[in-house]
């Protein structure tokens, strides 16, 4: 297995599917390859699940929440249950970040950094809750005692991309499994492997048999079976806004089952003349360039005050050409190659798309000589408003770079997209600071910081970028059903 010679060598999971506590093969028995990014060869094989698998894992998830032992526990043992996940994750901690690494490409310094603490912290936060999960006393008309309880919404499909395996893996468990519910869980094709391993970690837990149940497969198989299942109750998806589209029609083809969707981004990422000048130049481009551009809430449209604009293109551009691009595993590297060769073509046509519409390609702008899907940090200056660069997301190192003149103005060409995932804004003045937080919709909006996620604060979209909320208490809502119990008095 030819790898990085920095790596630290580590066991890769089995890969089997994870069905009523059992490691198996698929029905077909068929496998596919999960693929090292870094150098484009296989890493190993891995069972691929699809509809019969599928139903296996409905079947074992349903009868595990009706009537296995996980609905009867004590809420303060499920909490215990994810608390002793998060203290395996962390004792594992190096080594699911050299998965993470191994199979998405990033930089395995950021994995161990942000994304494995990131996941850990999404447990223990979503453990806290499990025994605060409670209804109201409604004072009705008559003589009645009319009360709410909160349960689990039952068997829940969960079906998470590629940009941030283990990080998204969390974001869906951890709140599930808090409220009680069980879990049929597809991770994305690319990357199975921290999500296999954190599956033997769930079983190393202690969690009853069924409860979770994990699924690599394909997306127009596996994942189409999950969306449109008769028995899933409720389907949480995170990836394209095609894909999701696709979800929802399914589940109204079916089941009618609750669909929550956090889909893509094209967010703006305002920067004021009366900016800290050193923060928003930094701030921009770790708004862009983080996770090798591959983030839903990328600061893709960064519109700049006319003022400054020609002081920050030529500060951005330089700051582009000094990122380090390179191996996953040495501590130099700030950007790793992107997930695969798909990725790789369409954001090569993004960048020829931006050339021929006339914006100036200040930097980068093409792939790296190297049998990885490397790409070179990419700044576009000149960018205007109705560029397919300034329209669709690229999901990649580019940064489009647009002029604005007025607040006002900012706030609507902001606006003008299908998307409303995030925003950000960098000034000194608390009065601009507070109209393009309140002007601009998007579910989440930074000011002077960029990409400050935290298990207690919502995230979710606005508009075509998705539906309902991740993280925080309003995430519970995602996994709970209301009950109205009114006794006579
Ligand atoms: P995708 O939406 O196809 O994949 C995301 C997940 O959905 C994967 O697990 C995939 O297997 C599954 N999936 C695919 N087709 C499905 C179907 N018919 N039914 C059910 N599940 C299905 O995204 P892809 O192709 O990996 O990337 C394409 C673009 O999507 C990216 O360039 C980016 O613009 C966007 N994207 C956005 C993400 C986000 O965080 N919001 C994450 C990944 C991709
Ligand atoms: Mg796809």
């Amino acid at each position: 297995m030819p790898m990085s010679p920095l790596m630290k060598p580590v066991n890769l999971p089995a890969g089997k599917l994870l069905i009523n506590g059992q490691w198996r093969d698929s029905v077909s028995g068929k496998q596919f390859a999960t693929v090292n990014p870094a150098n484009a060869e296989e890493i190993c094989q891995i069972a691929e699940a699809d509809a019969a698998d599928v139903d296996l894992a409905v079947q074992a998830a349903r009868d595990a929440f009706e009537i296995g032992p996980w609905r009867k526990m004590a809420a303060t043992e499920r909490s215990k249950l994810l608390n002793r996940l998060a203290a395996l994750m962390e004792k594992n901690l190096e080594e699911l970040a050299v998965l993470e690494a191994l199979d998405n490409g990033k930089p395995y310094f950021t994995a161990k950094a942000v994304d494995v603490p990131l996941a850990i912290a999404c447990f223990r936060y979503f453990a806290g809750w499990a025994d605060k999960i409670q209804g109201r006393t409604i004072p009705i008309n008559g003589n009645y005692f009319c009360y709410t309880r909160h349960e689990p919404v039952g068997v829940v499909g969960q079906i998470i991309p590629w940009n941030f395996p283990l990080l998204m893996l969390a974001w869906k468990l951890a709140p599930a499994l808090a409220t009680g519910n069980t879990i049929v869980m597809k991770p994305a094709e690319q990357t199975p492997l921290t999500a296999l391993r954190v599956a033997e970690l769930i079983t190393e837990a202690g969690f009853p048999d069924g409860v979770v149940n994990m699924l690599p497969g394909f997306g127009p198989t596996a994942g189409a079976a999950i969306a449109s299942h008769m028995d899933i109750d409720k389907v949480a998806f995170t990836g394209s806004t095609a894909v999701g589209r696709l979800v929802m029609q399914a589940a109204a083809q079916s089941n009618l089952k609750r669909v929550s969707l956090e889909l893509g981004g094209k967010s703006p990422n305002i920067v004021f003349a009366d900016a800290d000048m050193d923060a928003a130049i930094e701030g921009s481009h770790f708004a862009l360039f983080f996770n090798q551009g591959q983030s839903c809430c990328a600061g893709s449209r960064t519109f700049v005050d006319e003022k400054v604009y020609d002081e920050f293109v030529e500060r951005s551009v330089a700051r582009a050409k000094k990122r380090r691009v390179g191996d996953p595993f040495s501590p130099r590297t700030e950007q790793g190659p992107l997930i695969d060769s798909d990725q790789f073509e369409k954001v090569l046509a993004y960048v020829e798309a931006g050339k021929r519409e006339g914006a100036r390609l200040a930097a980068g702008g093409s792939r790296r000589d190297e049998p990885g899907f490397f790409m070179e940090p990419t700044v576009f200056a000149d960018v205007t408003d109705t560029m397919t660069i300034a329209q669709e997301e690229i999901f990649g190192p580019v940064m489009s770079i647009i002029k604005f003149s007025s607040l006002d103005e900012v706030v609507q060409r902001a606006n003008r997209t299908m998307y409303g995932l995030a925003a950000a804004v960098w000034t000194r003045d608390i009065g601009k600071a507070h109209a393009i937080a309140n002007g601009v919709r998007a579910g989440t909006v930074w000011v002077n910081c960029y990409n400050v996620l935290d298990a207690a604060a919502p995230f979710g979209g606005f508009k075509q970028s998705g539906n309902g909320r991740e993280l925080g208490e309003y995430g519970l809502e995602q996994y709970t059903e209301v009950k109205t119990v009114t006794v006579k008095l």
